[in-house]
């Protein structure tokens, strides 16, 4: 008997680094096959995509701040989530510093639980500095992706302990590397990212899998780099901001624009955006980090800024300008998924049918009064962009169409891990 497939998707997609004409196959929410277009099984529904739009994969971002809990006045999973769809994001990894932190079990059962009545997109997590290093166990289980490090963190008697055990139990660890001892003394300057890197390296052995989060300096880049050729296992993100923004910028924005790390000189910017270009950070992320207009004024304005609503088309915008070449896309998608076994992340025979379809024959600029986020100001007011996300799906499910959300709260689950290991450095 002929199969029949729940839904197939064809147009111009994104496969193997390469646009081309190819029909879709999806049943039981995830891609099953991948053909040219005469050659498409039989589906219960057809979704054909014509004109100026391709089909590519939903968007990883490796590195947000959902908040909610304590401060769902800044965000909360709704409205956060929400502005992962409007910029093509389908899975998003939250950080663990919550108010309250989430550095135990039952912490981390209450960020879940919000997060299943509350997500529109897939989601995983990061365990913070655990306040009992007993609990590692049972949050492996959780499929915790890894433990977020902050600043603060560093300076923790037992840190060589967490770290050897991380290193047994395969855990990867991801740090803010910026030293604690002179970031106070130096807010704006590059010290703190370089000592901080200096000083990871020196506390990590070989075998657990370091992942370094927005590098913004050459130094700590070509650090990273090297230590990788010395047999570490380490990997690094950078993000959005980092790449097309300069420190020139405060002198318009102020606290507006401020985050940790802090924008750079054009050197360190320009360093960034070549080091995309040629492929070699292993993510790209938007460190989605939303807190209100008063927070960001004053004296001491709160770090970072929302992302998640215009990462994707202040990238795609970058490759139709030609500044960019096309497999970028993979530092948004592909790689961060590889990185941490999701998934998703490549239009791919076994993932889920996370797909994403752009429109690229609009121009239009970032208005931050129309986020979703709460957050509704931004370092790239006024920035053009030449492409919208006009369709997602979320598993095979068209979960937003053309600026309309088409389910409910709740509809995003616990993202989907391969059991294997991987060589991280070399993902
Ligand atoms: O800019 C930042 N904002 N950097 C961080 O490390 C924390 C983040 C936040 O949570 O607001
Ligand atoms: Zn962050």
């Amino acid at each position: 008997m002929e199969q029949v497939v729940d839904k197939v998707i064809a147009g111009k997609a994104y496969v193997d680094g390469r646009i081309e004409e190819v029909a879709i196959a999806i049943d039981d929410e995830r891609i099953v096959a991948i053909t040219k277009p005469s050659k498409a099984p039989r589906a219960t529904e057809v979704e054909i995509v014509k004109g100026k739009r391709v089909i590519l994969p939903g968007m990883v971002d490796i590195h947000v701040h959902m908040r909610d809990l304590g401060q769902s006045y800044k965000e909360d999973w709704y409205t956060g989530t929400f502005s992962a769809i409007k910029g093509g994001v389908t899975l998003v990894i939250d950080m663990p510093n919550n108010v309250p932190p989430i550095d135990s079990v039952d912490a981390l059962r209450r960020k879940m639980e919000t997060a299943r009545e509350k997500a529109l997109v897939d989601y995983l997590f990061y365990m913070g500095y655990p306040k009992d290093i007993k609990e590692l166990d049972k949050v492996i289980r959780m499929d915790i992706v890894g433990i977020k490090l902050y600043p603060e963190d560093l300076k923790k008697d037992e840190l060589k302990t967490l770290l050897s055990l991380c290193s047994k139990m395969g855990l990867p660890v991801v740090f803010h590397a910026e030293d604690p001892e002179i970031l106070h003394i130096d807010r704006l300057g590059e010290m703190p990212e370089i000592r901080g890197i200096e000083k990871v390296l020196d506390m990590v052995d070989y075998k657990v899998h370091v992942h370094i989060t927005h590098v913004s300096l050459s130094k700590v880049a070509e650090r990273i780099i090297r230590a990788r050729g010395l047999g570490y296992n380490i990997t690094f993100d950078v993000t959005i901001h980092h790449m097309l923004l300069n420190n020139n910028i405060y002198d318009k924005l102020g606290g507006l624009a401020y985050v940790r790390p802090p924008l750079r000189s054009e050197e360190n910017r320009s360093y960034i955006f070549n080091l995309v270009k040629g492929g070699l950070p292993n993510a790209i992320i938007t460190d989605h980090a939303p807190h209100t207009l008063d927070e960001k004024k004053g004296e001491n304005p709160s770090p970072g800024f929302p992302g998640l609503e215009i990462a994707f088309p202040l990238l795609f915008t970058q490759i139709l300008d030609g500044k960019l070449p096309l497999n970028v896309i993979d530092l948004y998608s592909a790689k961060p998924a590889t990185l941490f076994n999701i998934a998703k992340g490549s239009i791919m025979v076994g993932n889920d049918a996370d797909l994403i379809v752009v429109r690229y024959d609009v121009e239009r600029r970032v208005k931050p009064e129309d986020f979703v986020s709460k957050a509704k100001y931004s370092p790239f007011k006024g920035w053009t962009l030449r492409c919208e996300v006009e369709k997602v799906f979320i598993r095979g499910n068209l979960v937003y169409d053309t600026q309309t959300l088409l389910v409910r709260r709740g509809y995003g689950r616990q993202g989907r891990r391969f059991k294997c290991r991987t060589l991280w450095a070399q993902a």
